[in-house]
């Protein structure tokens, strides 16, 4: 997830802002209280990056953006680490292939874990000192960065116990997140209703006065026909259909790059599917889970490609993101997000019911982010952020399709209906899953 902030018109004020970044700081932490020293150092596919690396390169963030320019006698933990933690800004200083980021065994864990007290300590003092309006406005940039390393954080780790033989669980499946077994509401998958949706003119984009990503903006006008979206994602019982109707030996279901990947790869199920003695599996958080047990909750760690192929064998097609968007607007942000606990997409049915009345699991947000039919492009008038910070975004405008919505990994405050997130078409270690349209 590659994405920027956009400034807001006028900073937040310091106590709401000193609060957020309390919570961001200590919240990651948390996220690594069940790790070992040692998992905390696996990189185990090109996508991911080890958790001690998100903990420093989080850090690096504030110390390059914010305490650099506008902290007054600021001291750098180590300058080293200017370049060592830096992810992708070319114009910021070179930095080391990401693939060797699992080799960075120095600086150990404790002297990360310091470099992050001595970076928190000094936002503080700038917080105190009462900082420029750019300042808070970049502190806040950084907190929305650190979220969503929070995400990628869960994401590697996932893809880093499932390549481990012995597959480490995360979260003892016992530990329940909320609305789990006991108040788990009785009665299956409710039917794949589609919800439809007026066409004509309407805006998109981020419209409200706190914080987006540059991404999201300028809002502006799209023309939409009239259309119909599934009221909730597609289930791992459905997708099993799919999969036995011989949907990946098919060509005629699969867009021609979607199949020379399905050939090159030997894709025959999502990425933490196994199958022994005729039955399926699913690897997660929370250890492997038969299909039986998950059959109804939503699935996820598609590609692209899967879920197209998917929608065509269901009659279906996936949504555009302005079509999402418009359907996601003013809908309450609830659903399995990071702050559930679940840390899994979760069965349809189980959980209370949200603010909205509406049966859990049928509302935009959270289990895993829905693929769209959308190229991932600036909006009509695009402009990056000045600077450095202006490659967040802007230069990864190529070959990657948008995806909406959050996921069970995606704090709760992170996300909204004007979001977007993008990803490479053959993208599957993400948290990513299909929404039908029609
Ligand atoms: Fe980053």
């Amino acid at each position: 997830m590659n994405v920027m902030a956009a400034p807001t018109e006028s900073p937040r004020p310091i106590p709401w802002l000193a609060e957020r970044l309390g919570w961001v700081r200590r919240q990651t932490l948390e996220l690594c209280r069940p790790l070992t020293p040692e998992d905390m150092m696996v990189q185990s596919c090109a996508e991911a990056s080890p958790a001690k690396w998100h903990l420093a390169h989080t850090t690096w963030f504030f110390e390059s953006f914010v305490l650099r320019e506008f902290l007054d006698g600021y001291r750098a933990f180590n300058e080293d680490f200017a370049w060592l933690f830096n992810s992708y800004y070319q114009s910021f200083s070179a930095f080391p292939e990401k693939r060797l980021r699992s080799s960075f065994s120095r600086p150990g864990l404790e002297e990360v874990l310091r470099y992050r007290e001595h970076v928190d300590a000094a936002l503080e003092r700038l917080l105190k000192a009462g900082a420029a309006e750019e300042a808070l406005r970049r502190i806040e940039l950084g907190v929305n960065h650190e979220e969503q390393h929070q995400e990628l954080l869960l994401t590697d780790i996932l893809h880093a116990f499932y390549t481990n033989p012995l597959k480490p669980t995360y979260k003892d499946p016992k530990d329940g997140g909320q609305g789990d077994e006991g108040t788990r509401e009785q009665g299956g998958t409710p039917p794949p209703g589609l919800t439809a949706f007026a066409g004509g003119l309407r805006e998109t984009g981020y419209a409200g006065d706190g914080f987006c990503y540059d991404n999201e903006r300028p809002r502006h006008r799209v023309w939409l026909e009239p259309f119909a979206l599934s009221d909730r994602l597609v289930t791992c019982g459905e997708y099993a259909e799919f999969i036995a109707d011989g949907g990946y030996r098919r060509t005629e279901l699969w867009l021609s790059a979607g199949w020379d990947a399905v050939r090159q790869n030997g894709w025959r199920a999502p990425l933490y599917w196994s199958e022994a003695e005729d039955a399926w599996s699913v690897f997660t958080l929370r250890g492997e889970l038969r299909l039986d047990e998950v059959a109804t909750a939503p699935v996820s760690q598609v590609s692209f490609y899967e879920a197209d192929a998917y929608a065509r064998w269901a009659g279906m097609r996936l949504p555009t993101e302005f079509e999402w968007e418009a359907a996601a607007e003013g809908r309450a942000v609830e659903g399995n997000l990071l702050d559930s606990g679940h840390l899994t997409p979760v069965r349809y049915g189980a959980g209370a019911r949200g603010k909205e009345g509406k049966a859990p699991g049928t509302q935009p947000y959270g289990d895993c982010w829905a693929w769209t039919s959308s190229a991932y492009l600036g909006y009509p008038g695009f402009r990056p952020l000045a600077g450095a910070l202006g490659e967040y975004n802007g230069k990864f405008m190529s070959g990657q399709m948008v995806l909406r919505g959050g996921s069970c990994v995606t704090p709760a405050r992170h996300i909204r209906a004007s979001y977007r997130n993008f990803f490479a078409p053959e993208t599957r270690w993400q948290f990513s899953g299909i929404r039908l349209a029609k």
